[in-house]
């Protein structure tokens, strides 16, 4: 299960405002990953380019043999039932209950009774921490409840590839950690192609198996956790170390100015590395890898105090 997406030198431009160029990655069948980056670089963007909403300009977006970018209709269509997409504005029907807009995929793409329908609905609703919830209104609940009544709908079809456009916006730091922990525990259950983006960067320390970083109009790095969290690229070391010192400044790009004034100021060290978050059965999953691997493979030495585990404030890290 899961299937890998396989995105060729992708470009996308509204009117004369490029957004991205030359994005090349794959997402690993199965596996986790991460897209970082300032606001505005295009990640939401991307996602609605994967699942064929938004039409890149160059480029190629394969999965299971199809090209997203170049399909017909008809095609696209088929290829869409592989996906759960949770929205970044969760993009509920404002007048139907959260179990209507929970249901909605069901009742439109199959032909399940609504005996099958409730069975569904309840489960993903109980998984997201919403069991009671059913009848309330998206108006009627918290900004984090719409988000995990978003990911409910996003479960129901059984999704080959989930993709996951801020999920922690608006949620608090326990909320948060609990739902860094549902995605690793669904990812080991369902083994489906996870693409997250987020701006949490405990998060993302914790959560991946690989990193994308979007950058100024490319993708600035895509890789294993590990490459990034070790990476001295100094884009990619500011941003997943919130830093302010380095290339990034509050208006995207720092000035000549700017970066004449922190010439002196080295780049503080690389923090110890985080161990990742472990689904709560101690069932492993099939990205996971054990912790350093990749360090060792590519010769490079993790930072002092890495992958120990009292570091990791979320739930479920320390069994
Ligand atoms: N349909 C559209 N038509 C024209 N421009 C668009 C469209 N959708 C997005 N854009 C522009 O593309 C750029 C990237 O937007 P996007 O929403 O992908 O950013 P983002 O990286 O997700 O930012 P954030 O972190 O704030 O969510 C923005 O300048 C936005 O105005
Ligand atoms: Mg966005």
């Amino acid at each position: 299960m899961g299937v890998d997406v396989a995105v060729t030198n992708l470009t996308k431009q509204f009117g004369k405002q490029l957004i991205w160029k030359g994005v090349s990655l794959t997402l690993p069948a199965g596996e986790i990953s991460v897209m970082l980056g300032p606001s505005g670089t295009g990640k939401s963007v991307f996602l609605k380019a994967l699942i064929g909403l938004i039409k890149p300009d160059e480029g190629s977006i394969v999965i299971e043999g199809t090209d997203i970018a170049s399909c017909s209709e008809k095609e696209l269509y088929e290829v869409r039932k592989l996906f759960g997409v949770l929205f970044q504005d969760g993009a509920m029907f404002g007048s139907m209950d959260l179990y209507d807009n929970v249901a909605f995929p069901l009742r439109e793409h199959t032909k399940k009774s609504e005996s099958e329908i409730r069975q569904i609905v309840m489960d993903k609703m109980e998984l997201v921490g919403l069991a009671g919830a059913e009848n309330k209104l998206p108006g009627e609940i918290s900004g984090g409840m719409r988000k995990r009544a978003g990911l409910a709908r996003a479960l129901v079809l059984d999704p080959e590839i989930l993709l996951i456009d801020e999920p922690d916006s608006g949620l608090d730091p326990v909320r948060t950690a609990y739902i860094n922990q549902l995605f690793i525990d669904l990812n080991a259950q369902i083994d489906a192609t996870f693409l997250i983006v987020t701006h949490d960067i405990n998060s993302t320390r914790t959560v991946p198996d690989n990193i994308g970083l979007l950058y100024h109009k490319h993708l600035a790095m895509f890789g294993p956790r590990e490459m990034l969290l070790s990476s001295t690229e100094p884009v990619v070391a500011q941003f997943l170390n919130a830093q302010r010192v380095g290339p990034i400044g509050m208006s995207e790009e720092k000035d000549a100015d700017e970066l004449a004034a922190e010439a002196n100021l080295e780049m503080p060290p690389l923090p110890p590395i985080p161990p990742q978050l472990e689904p709560s059965d101690g069932r492993p999953r099939r990205g996971q890898r054990p912790p350093g691997e990749w360090l060792q493979q590519n010769g490079i030495t993790p930072p002092p105090g890495s992958f120990e585990s009292n570091m990791s404030l979320a739930p479920g890290a320390n069994g």
